[in-house]
């Protein structure tokens, strides 16, 4: 009996902990992007899941996040830089594309690629 109660409590917390760490996993999820690099932004936020595609439709975090070497090799892994504005700036810098630029290219790209998820401004912009 007292060995059950403890079985019990152990789920029990493991329950919880499980709860409270989805519950924060699930708050962090990206699911809009407005960047306040845009001062004064000509559209509404960008609908963008970002679960759906890396979890759901399992693809490549390398399909979006780059850091690339000196030999052009993409070196990113999930410790490193992760906003693109880090990087890609409002007004071209050389020839790294500017931020909306970046975000279009990599989005639409894809989405014209693979003919799945929005290509219209009021699909991703909605008001
Ligand atoms: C379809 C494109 C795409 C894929 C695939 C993707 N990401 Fe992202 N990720 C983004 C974008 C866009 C942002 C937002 C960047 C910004 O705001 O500048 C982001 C933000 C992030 C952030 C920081 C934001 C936060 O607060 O959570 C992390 C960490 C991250 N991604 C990790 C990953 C990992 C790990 C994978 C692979 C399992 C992955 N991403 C796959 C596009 C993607
Ligand atoms: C650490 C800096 C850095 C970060 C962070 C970064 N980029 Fe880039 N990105 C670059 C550089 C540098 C290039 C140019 C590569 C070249 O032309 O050789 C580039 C190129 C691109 C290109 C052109 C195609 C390609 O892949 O080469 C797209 C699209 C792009 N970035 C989108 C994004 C998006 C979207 C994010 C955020 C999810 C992002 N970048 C984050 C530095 C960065
Ligand atoms: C490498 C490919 C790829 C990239 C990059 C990508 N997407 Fe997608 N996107 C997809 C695919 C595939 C789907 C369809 C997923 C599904 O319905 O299973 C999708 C679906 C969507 C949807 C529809 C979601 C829904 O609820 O049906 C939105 C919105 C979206 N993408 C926004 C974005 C934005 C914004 C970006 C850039 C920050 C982006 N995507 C970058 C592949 C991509
Ligand atoms: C596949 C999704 C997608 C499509 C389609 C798309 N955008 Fe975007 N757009 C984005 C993302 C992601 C950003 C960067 C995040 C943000 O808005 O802060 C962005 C940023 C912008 C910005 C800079 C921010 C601002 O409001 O000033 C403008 C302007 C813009 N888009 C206009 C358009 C127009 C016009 C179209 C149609 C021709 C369009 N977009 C289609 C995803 C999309």
């Amino acid at each position: 009996m007292k060995k059950n109660k403890t079985v019990l409590f152990v789920t029990a917390t493991v329950l919880a902990f499980l709860f409270i760490l989805g519950a924060a996993y699930a708050q962090d999820d990206i699911t809009l992007l407005k960047h306040d690099a845009f001062i004064e932004r000509e559209r509404p936020a960008a609908v963008f899941p970002h679960s759906l595609h890396a979890d759901e439709a399992g693809i490549d975090c390398l399909e979006c996040h780059h850091i690339y070497d000196e030999a052009g090799e993409n070196i990113w892994d999930d410790s490193s830089e992760s906003e693109c504005a880090e990087c890609h700036k409002v007004e071209a810098e050389g020839k790294v594309l500017p931020l909306m630029k970046a975000f279009h290219a990599n989005c639409k790209g894809c989405h014209e690629k693979e003919n799945k998820g929005p290509l219209t401004c009021g699909e991703c912009h909605p008001k």
